[in-house]
């Protein structure tokens, strides 16, 4: 190795810790036979050029690997979102009147395909008695093993953010805007999340909490219905319509973003001292 690269090796290390990158695990294997072989279709046929992929907005999932270097090989292929297709008609879910029934109710539902290739309908976590609901993306492989949200790496993470200002599993109710695990973890489509829409606001309901936290952006779009990005909504009270009335709602960051982008964790502490600060009116 000439001196002059192992230099760069070096410093892109150093650039590694700076930034938080203490593993060198990735979420899905990434297939380095497949990424050789498509640079030297390249080298053999120089019109061929390697497609970049489209541009994508930031999630709990993509932004979460933001702090990959420009120069790494392509990502692992993740299974392909399946074409939009029309939603199954929304159940009639007025009649349910508890969240045990509700979670039968989305367990025995069957407009979200999703729930072919999950393990478990990962419904919630935490007490149905809770001031406080927290909304986050889809669940994971640790959540479709244990059919519970957030009970893997992000999950710990989030259980120590709620420590921080004194909140635990006896004060929280923890869901997320889909109840199965996308396959490769990949992002939920509108659609998937759409079609577990209605199970989420009647969920709302029952519970009837007293402020809502959503956890990222997936959550955060949907919940309050914008477009816009989750730095913009971030660490600002909102209200959520639900049909009876209205819940003060606050976005902050997904934990699993704050696992690859610590240096992020500043601005979900603004956010989480926002929300003891709140939670203090209420006592
Ligand atoms: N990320 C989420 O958004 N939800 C989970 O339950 C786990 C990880």
């Amino acid at each position: 190795m000439r001196e002059s690269d192992a230099k760069q090796a070096s410093d892109l290390l150093a650039w590694y810790a700076a930034m938080g990158v203490d593993e060198a695990i990735g979420d899905v294997p990434v297939d380095r036979f497949a990424a050789s072989e498509a640079a030297s279709l390249v080298q053999d046929d120089p019109k061929k050029t390697p497609r970049a992929d489209p541009p994508q907005a930031p999630t709990a999932r993509s932004a979460a690997r933001s702090t990959t270097p420009p120069a790494t090989p392509p990502r692992a292929k993740r299974p392909p979102a399946p074409p939009p297709q029309a939603n199954a008609p929304a159940p009639a879910l007025d009649g349910i009147m508890n969240l045990s029934e509700l979670q039968a109710a989305a367990a025995a539902f069957d407009g979200c395909a999703l729930k072919r290739t999950a393990k478990t309908t990962c419904f919630s976590r935490g007490s149905e008695q809770a001031k406080v609901m927290l909304i986050g993306e889809a669940p994971g492989r640790d959540e479709d093993l244990q059919g519970k949200p957030f009970v893997g790496r992000a999950g710990k993470l989030l259980d120590k953010m709620l420590a921080a200002i004194g909140l635990d599993e006896t004060s929280v109710y923890i869901t997320n805007t889909i109840y199965w695990r996308p396959p490769g973890n990949r992002t939920p489509t509108p659609q998937e999340i759409q079609s577990c829409a209605p199970f989420l606001a009647r969920q709302i309901e029952l519970l009837a909490p007293e402020v809502i936290v959503l956890l990222g952006g997936a959550a955060a779009k949907s919940i309050l219905e914008t477009t816009e990005g989750i730095m913009r909504l971030r660490g600002k009270w909102k209200l959520y319509h639900a049909k009876d009335r209205d819940i003060p709602t606050l976005a902050t960051l997904h934990p699993a973003y704050l696992l690859r982008s610590p240096e992020a964790k500043r601005f979900a502490w603004r956010d989480l001292l926002m929300l003891k600060e709140r939670l203090t009116t209420l006592q």
